[in-house]
């Protein structure tokens, strides 16, 4: 028997052929006389019927279990009136089974393959049976429609797709890194790359003009529902080209891959914002644009007020006062608000002010209901009610600390809120965030590191600040938020050794480590570095936000969980001690 079809793709236009078919038992339904079965491909599933008349297809069918593998040769005719199902391509006809052959039984599954309800412990640990659900398969399907339209974009605009390397070294930026241990070179390592960032950039040297690669990148980092530690980046970079330039073409990508995968035509151009606009209205730089509730900058009316709270916030050189008003809000109850409060504190707020407005008209004890409202002047409270557009029937939060804290907690519970509360609008919102800092300061390391990466060119004329005001130097750096995740970022590189140098000794890289760690990059620039700059995207991202799903764990055939195992192959696992020998590697009594 050859397969002549997929089972999901027989549609009405067959009729009176006889065809063959191959898949999985997805349902065997007895119906007195008559065996149903529903069998499955990657394409859909199609209606089997089994008659008694062919009593050796019968009795063959009689054996067939969930899941068992199967070729069918049979005729394509009408379904019954009233069986019909419009929304499946085979949902008008049925095959009158003439033949059937199994081709391998299978053991009873431990879930049915449609079931909804099982725990991702259990699909993980059996993800060949769970990727055989329609869902999976749709998403698994749409990644390669995805990526198939960004190689052809990339390819139609003269990029080419370079391979580099997998074994790489360990550098000092970045997260932590995965370590490979060297069996050649005693007590030596190799690192895994958290991104092709050098090696893109050493092609554009060597003249290649345009490279991308659909590469997989390694970061030991805490996992969460939108980071795996091995992921899929579309890695782009270009030569000649300016920010504009770049973003433009990069844009189109974006616009392509929406249009060519789902039929969505993304906004054209997308909006811009800046870093600092993005955290002063948002508290975030990945700002979800479908939520329309803002923040209110408080800071400057706070200096002079009676609440100590506000005040020492405001009086902090990196302090700041911010409200968030709830439209309608005056309905959320004590435990509501309790709740709020202990949701803020994960991101380090110590209290969570609120004001009900019962009457926006009249904004003071009278009108405002709150432990607070006495410590604040009647300025004050109209300037919030003015500032905020509270409404009556409204209720504000506040957050006063530390900027960082502020932005976080009023960021996280503007994007809560915002999605609890119903105000999400339907539909795709992209957005280019620009102007990002150079530098971030590490309170834990008490030093300067690179926002983006150390490779990023600054903002011009902002090389001068970098001892005088590292915290204000801006970044030729850009990423691309969507509906509230951050799918992409990228930056116009340094090109001049100068600079890479200056850069690298603000990050407090002294010279014997820049030669140790990136004297190959320091040579490279010096031998006629041409200006270039490029992005990278996260397909598991992007594909995730296209299929609709809140994880990347669901458009990865074969993720790993939060703690970074493999559940199927069991993976991290112990290695023989004669492994490990030839690696020159003791492994330590844990401390
Ligand atoms: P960046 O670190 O911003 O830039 O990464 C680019 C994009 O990759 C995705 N991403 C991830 N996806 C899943 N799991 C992770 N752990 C993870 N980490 C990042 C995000 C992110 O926007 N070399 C630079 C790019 C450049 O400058 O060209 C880089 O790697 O969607
Ligand atoms: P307290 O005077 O500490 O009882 O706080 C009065 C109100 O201010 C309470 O609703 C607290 O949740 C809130 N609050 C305390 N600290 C902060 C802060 N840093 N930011 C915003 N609100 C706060």
């Amino acid at each position: 028997m050859r397969r002549t079809d997929y089972c999901g793709r027989i549609d009405r236009t067959r009729l009176g052929q006889v065809v063959t078919v191959c898949g999985w038992v997805h349902r065997r339904r007895d119906h007195g006389g008559v065996i149903f079965i529903d069998l499955r491909d990657r394409e859909g599933l199609l209606q089997i019927v089994c008659d008694p008349d062919r009593a050796v297809t019968f009795a063959t069918a009689e054996k067939l279990r969930n899941e068992f593998v199967i070729a069918v040769t049979g005729l394509v005719r009408p379904r019954r009136e009233g069986t019909i199902n419009t929304n499946l391509i085979t949902g008008e006809i049925e095959v009158l089974a003439h033949e059937i052959e199994i081709l391998n039984a299978s053991l009873t599954p431990p879930f049915l393959i449609d079931d909804e309800n099982i725990s991702e412990t259990v699909r993980l640990e059996h993800r060949v049976l769970d990727l055989r659900r329609p869902a999976m398969q749709k998403n698994l399907m749409l990644r390669h429609k995805a990526s198939m339209s960004a190689r052809r974009y990339l390819d139609a605009h003269g990029f080419v797709d370079i391979e580099t390397p997998v074994l790489y070294k360990s550098t000092p930026e970045g997260a932590r890194e995965f370590l490979v241990p060297s069996r050649v070179h005693h007590g030596q390592f190799y690192a895994l790359p958290q991104s092709p960032q050098l090696f893109k950039q050493l092609l554009m040297m060597a003249g290649f003009d345009r490279y991308y690669q659909i590469v997989k990148c390694f970061r030991d980092e805490d996992l969460r529902a939108d980071r795996q530690p091995e992921f899929t980046q579309i890695d782009v970079e270009t030569s000649f080209l300016d920010e504009l330039e770049i973003r433009e073409l990069m844009e189109g990508l974006v616009r392509t891959m929406f249009q060519e995968t789902l039929g969505v035509e993304l906004e054209k151009p997308f909006p811009i914002m800046t870093y600092s606009d993005a955290m002063r209205d948002y508290g975030s730089d990945k700002p979800d644009l479908r939520v329309p509730l803002k923040l209110t900058e408080l800071t400057d009316l706070m200096h002079g007020t009676e609440f100590k709270v506000f005040r020492a916030a405001a009086d902090l050189p990196e302090g700041r006062v911010a409200a968030l008003n709830v439209p309608g809000g005056g309905t959320l109850t004590r435990k509501e608000i309790d709740e709020y409060t202990t949701f803020v504190s994960i991101y380090g707020a110590k209290g969570l002010a609120y004001v009900k407005v019962n009457d926006a008209s009249n904004p003071n004890e009278q009108g405002l209901q709150s432990p607070i409202v006495k410590f604040l002047s009647a300025d004050v409270l109209a300037e919030i009610i003015a500032r905020t557009g509270a409404k009556s029937g409204d209720l504000i939060f506040f957050a006063a600390d530390r900027a960082k804290i502020v932005d976080d907690a009023l960021g996280a519970l503007r994007a809560k809120i915002g999605h609890e509360r119903g105000f999400v609008r339907a539909g795709w919102r992209p957005l280019w965030v620009v102007d990002f800092p150079m530098f971030e300061y590490d309170d834990q390391k008490k030093m300067w590191g690179a926002r983006h990466h150390p490779f990023t060119a600054p903002k011009d004329g902002h090389e001068q600040m970098f001892t005088t005001d590292p915290g204000h130097a801006l970044a030729k750096a850009y990423d691309v938020v969507l509906n509230g995740w951050e799918i992409g970022g990228g930056s116009v590189r340094i090109h001049r050794p100068e600079v890479q140098a200056e850069v690298f000794k603000a990050l407090g890289i002294g010279e014997e480590d820049q030669r140790k760690k990136f004297g190959f990059l320091l040579d490279a620039l010096q031998y006629g570095a041409p200006p270039h700059g490029g992005i990278a995207f996260g397909v598991d991202r992007m594909v995730a936000i296209m299929a609709g799903v809140d994880q990347i764990r669901d458009v990865i055939a074969f993720p790993k969980t939060q703690r970074g195992q493999d559940l199927l192959i069991d993976t991290p696992s112990a290695v023989t001690e004669q492994q490990l020998r030839e690696l020159h590697i003791r492994i330590r009594a844990s401390d």
